[in-house]
């Protein structure tokens, strides 16, 4: 099989390691990189038509992350009927219709197995209980960034910016760590899991979104004190007529399997209608986690095995289900109402729907404010 790999940073240098490893899956004939002095390799070039005037491709690898020129170029190859894989959810996240439906239109395959989970064969997973289940729900840690740093925050005292250089150099963080400390990244895979898991295509931007860029040593004391472990949770789940879908830190109690998935690792939990809970935990992150995920992507083109990623519109709607929150701020009034204890800056809620809450968060004013569901 003729590939050809559009960028060739952390994750496509691992793509290009592994795929020279394993001729017999397939040869990658050119690389797409942008400064071509910094690649020693007879096949990069700067001149994305070069790339595309090869002869004879058969598959195109995306790994340039970021929304353009990657989402052109995915177009331009989905248009010219060659079978796509990309680990971008980014864009991915922002174009899944109109990729899917072009895809589906010239009879391609459009494959995001690196897209969530690093090298957890999640979405394989999520599709494949389809055969038989209907997948009512999943949730879990689905970013590697978010969990080495809670992790190191917890187990080492590590204070935030150490752990976040640390993620950076072990290769995990998006160029912008924006994107993992807002919980945007494990937004898009939220939305990538809905997609794979449940057939509908949410509003990402719509997605309750809540990060870790203003979490403290006394959150993390707190969880500790209350046997508690704080993670960010990825979730999702399906009613008749809408689903909920989420991002939000959450207070884990300890014996939950997911408080002891640490470092860069991710977990994951999907429920289905016969097979019920069904766990994976792995390397959520990192180069050849990642790359491995995209050359499985490879390899099952390779093998004739078609992907229908068509999905249908869902509205969101997160009112079904109520939790208690932990929230810290120096705007503790503005939450009495919704308050079943105050603690100088902490709140502890009643259980409440998300719906109830949303006003008081964004009436309060505070910017640095920290919220985390608690489990019961
Ligand atoms: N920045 C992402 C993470 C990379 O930390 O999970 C893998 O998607």
């Amino acid at each position: 099989m003729k590939i050809v790999l559009l960028g060739c940073g952390v994750v496509g240098q691992g793509v290009l390691d592994i795929m020279d490893e394993h001729p017999e899956y397939g040869k990658v004939a050119k690389v797409l990189v942008r400064n071509t002095a910094a690649h020693p390799d007879s096949r990069v070039t700067a001149d994305p038509e070069e790339v595309f005037a090869e002869e004879d491709i058969e598959l195109v690898v995306e790994c340039m992350g970021g929304l353009e020129p990657a989402h052109t170029y995915v177009r331009r190859a989905l248009e010219a009927g060659y079978d796509v894989v990309t680990s971008n959810k980014k864009m991915l996240a922002a174009y899944y219709a109109e990729l899917q439906d072009l895809a589906e239109k010239n009879g391609c395959d459009l494959r995001y197995e690196a897209c969530v989970g690093g090298g957890i064969p999640w979405i394989h997973e999520l599709i494949r209980l389809q055969r038989i289940d209907e997948v009512t729900s999943f949730s879990g840690i689905i970013n590697g960034t978010t969990n080495y740093i809670l992790s190191q925050m917890t187990e080492q005292g590590s204070p935030f910016a150490d752990a976040l250089k640390q993620a950076q150099e072990a290769g995990y963080a998006e160029a912008d760590p924006t994107d993992d400390i807002d919980g945007y990244d494990a937004r898009y895979k939220v939305a990538l899991s809905a997609a794979a898991g449940f057939g509908i295509l949410p509003d990402t931007e719509k997605i309750p979104c809540w990060g870790i860029r203003h979490v403290s040593a006394g959150d993390i004391a707190y969880a500790r004190e209350n046997n508690h472990t704080l993670k960010l949770i990825g979730s999702g789940r399906l009613y008749d007529d809408h689903a909920e879908l989420c991002v939000m830190p959450r207070m884990l109690k300890n014996t939950n399997l997911l408080a002891s998935v640490s470092v860069n690792l991710n977990g994951l939990t999907a429920q289905s209608t016969t097979l019920g809970p069904s766990s994976y935990i792995g390397q959520g992150a990192g180069r050849y986690p990642t790359a491995h995920a995209v050359v499985q992507d490879i390899i099952s083109i390779g093998e004739g095995e078609r992907t229908a990623g068509h999905c249908y519109e869902m509205p969101l709607n997160n009112d079904l289900t109520e939790e208690v929150y932990y929230i810290r701020t120096s705007a503790a009034e503005a939450f009495r109402s919704a308050a079943e204890v105050i603690d100088g800056d902490v709140i502890i809620t009643k259980k409440i729907r998300y719906s109830e809450l949303l006003p008081l968060l964004e009436s309060c004013g505070d910017p640095e404010l920290f919220i985390a569901s608690v489990e019961e």
